[in-house]
């Protein structure tokens, strides 16, 4: 399917005209896009690395992450907005950038990751279950193995990680 129209209507939109205006302000939204990955980035891998007890092994795990939940979509938020300002100032030049799409379709299954997989498993995740608060009804029957436990944490980390090169890589391409 030819999107081309997506980027041509942004293009030409006011939000462009306005993004393209400004250097400063361009900066500036540029700043908030790092911003806000940068905390994305450390609320996914405190409670990635957590999980894989790499991190403040005596913190409750449940604590981590409902903790850091919040955080995860208030950085997530913030991070599209400013991206969506910053596209618009060069939408044709996105319009054809595969970097641009791999890191779309990283974000979309990175969103996908926490709201399914991630949260069910590190629900489950043994060390939550020894009574650390959270999910103490959950059956033992539910529990899952550490490994498994682990290796989400290291996808979710790969996810974000390449969504991140692969926003970096526009700037190269
Ligand atoms: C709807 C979501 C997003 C849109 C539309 C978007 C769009 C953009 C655009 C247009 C740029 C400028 C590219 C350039 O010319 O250098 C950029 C840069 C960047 N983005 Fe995003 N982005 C989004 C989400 C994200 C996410 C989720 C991450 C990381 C997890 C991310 C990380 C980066 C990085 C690292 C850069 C490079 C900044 C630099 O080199 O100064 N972006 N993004």
């Amino acid at each position: 399917m030819d999107i081309v129209f997506i980027f041509e209507w942004l293009d030409a939109s006011w939000l462009a005209e306005l993004s393209k205006s400004s250097a400063g302000v361009f900066a500036m939204v540029q700043t908030v896009h790092i911003a806000s990955m940068v905390m994305l980035g450390g609320m996914v891998m405190l409670g990635d690395l957590r999980m894989m007890n790499v991190l403040l092994p005596n913190v409750p795990s449940a604590t981590i992450i409902n903790g850091t939940r919040k955080w995860i979509w208030l950085a997530l938020l913030f991070i599209i907005l400013s991206g969506l300002y910053e596209a618009s100032a060069i939408a044709m030049k996105l319009a054809h950038n595969s970097f641009f799409f791999a890191k779309m379709a990283g974000l979309g299954m990175g969103m996908a990751f926490i709201l399914t997989i991630r949260s069910a498993v590190y629900s489950r995740a043994p060390a939550v279950v020894e009574g650390e608060g959270v999910n103490n009804n959950i059956q033992l029957d539910e529990v899952v193995q550490p490994w498994v436990v682990k290796l989400v944490a290291v996808t979710s980390l790969l996810i974000w990680f390449s969504v991140a090169s692969a926003g970096r890589w526009i700037g190269f391409s």
